[in-house]
Order: structure tokens, then C-alpha cells, then sequence
């Protein structure tokens, strides 16, 4: 079945998240790697919890609740400005250096973004990375009230496109994300940027394990959920060889 629309999840595929550190850092001397890991482990978390709980709250109210937990769970006091300059960077974060050319490398095939963002955090984003001169469409599950994992998430592709599952890549790094796109019946590529290697090399470099190489544990090996993607590459200009 040809693909006729490749979508995306934006934040740790099309954008990096540790993006954020230098300004936490700068925010926070000394806390920057730790509250940029914590704050983003939490932000799943909140997500999916809020899912399970049925107590739906968009992403931007997502990322500033797990946002202050990881300040307040560190102690840290803050004002309202360091707080708002820190928030203020999940709409400028960097994308990864092979994103616009592998989104331009997959015209003429329709191409979004499917994501947990709010519409306003995604709108500005894709705006301020001019990546809104490439996307057909930018696809916040807020519409649905639940987010990714959710199958109600992924039915926002066929809705906006009118296409089957069977017609659509779904590109993810999230291994999560990647296993419930899987799961709902889409086609899925996989994007492994933490190889075992280069982990097990960060453990046994250091006597402490640091909170990046604990995010990295956590959150970059494709997760034992039964639902494996089709395609495992390691970068987005991997892409246009595979559809
Ligand atoms: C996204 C993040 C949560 O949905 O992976 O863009």
C-alpha cells in the first residue's frame, strides 16, 4: 500500500527536548541537567496519568505543572520571570539539524505533525522553526481530549487526511509514542537515537550515573509493550529510503 501521508511526533523527533538545558542551567546554576530530566519524565507522566485519571489538561497546563514539581521537589526557589523565560523555550526548541531536509525529501506526500503539544504551543513552534512552510497540517491531540498513547490520538491522522492507518508512516524516537502508533495499526519508524552501546559506555565512564544517562535508561530503548515498528533507523534522513 503506497504512503500517502508521513506524520510525526515533535518533541524528541522533529525537536529536541534537551534543548532546554542551556536555559535551565542558566535559570538554575548547577540544577540544569536535573530539572531538564525530571521536568520531562514528569511531563509524560502527568500526560498519561491525567489520561488514565480522565482529568484531561492540555500539554502547555502539562509542562508547567511538571514543571514546578521539578523545582519544588528540588528546593529551588524562583520568581515568575525565571519561571516564564524557562517555560517560554518549549516554544523555540531546537529541531533536529536533518528535520527540513527529510520533511522536503518526503513531498509529495502529505506531511504533519501529530502531537501531545497544546494548539498554541504547536502553532508557535512550527512558527517560530519555520517548519509551518513544510507541514500540510499540525495535529494537536487536544482535540480529542486524551493524549498519545491513546488510539483516539491517532485517529486524528485519518480524520484530518482521510487516509487509512495502512497508508500512513508514522515517525517517532519516543518508544512509547512508536508502540501505540504500532498498536492503533499504523506503519512505524522508529527512530533510535541512544544506542545499548553508548549507554552501557555512559555507566561504566562514571562512578555516578547522571541524570542524563538515567533519562536516556528511561526513555530511548523501544519499550517490552508486544507492538514493535516496522521500520528502526537512526536518524530522520533515514526516512525518505524506506517509504
Ligand atoms: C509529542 C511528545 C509528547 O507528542 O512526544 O510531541
Amino acid at each position: 500500500m503506497p504512503i500517502k501521508a508521513v506524520v510525526f511526533d515533535a518533541y524528541g523527533t522533529l525537536y529536541d527536548i534537551q534543548s532546554v538545558a542551556e536555559i535551565t542551567e542558566d535559570a538554575f546554576p548547577g540544577y540544569g541537567e536535573i530539572i531538564t530530566q525530571v521536568w520531562r519524565i514528569k511531563q509524560l507522566e502527568y500526560a498519561w496519568l491525567r489520561s488514565l485519571m480522565r482529568r484531561y489538561q492540555d500539554f502547555a497546563a502539562v509542562t508547567r505543572d511538571s514543571l514546578a514539581y521539578t523545582l519544588r521537589m528540588l528546593g529551588l526557589a524562583y520568581d515568575n520571570a525565571a519561571f516564564e523565560r524557562v517555560i517560554e523555550k518549549y516554544l523555540h526548541l531546537d529541531l533536529y539539524p536533518d528535520a527540513t531536509s527529510a520533511l522536503a525529501a518526503l513531498k509529495p506526500r502529505k506531511i504533519a505533525i501529530l502531537s501531545n503539544g497544546s494548539p498554541d504551543m504547536l502553532g508557535a513552534l512550527v512558527r517560530n522553526t519555520a517548519l509551518d512552510r513544510l507541514l500540510d497540517a499540525t495535529i494537536s491531540v487536544d482535540a480529542k481530549k486524551v493524549f498519545k498513547p491513546a488510539p483516539q490520538a491517532y485517529e486524528l491522522i485519518g480524520e484530518t487526511f482521510g487516509t487509512a492507518p495502512n497508508e500512513v508512516l508514522f515517525v517517532s524516537s519516543n518508544p512509547w509514542d512508536a508502540a501505540g502508533a504500532k498498536s492503533f495499526g499504523l506503519n512505524v519508524a522508529w527512530i533510535e537515537r541512544v544506542t545499548p552501546e553508548a549507554m552501557a559506555l555512559a555507566c561504566v565512564e562514571n562512578e555516578l550515573v547522571a541524570p542524563l544517562t538515567m533519562f536516556r535508561a528511561i526513555r530511548t530503548q523501544m519499550d517490552e509493550l508486544g507492538f514493535a515498528p516496522d521500520h528502526h533507523v537512526r536518524s530522520l534522513s533515514e526516512l525518505p529510503g524506506i517509504v
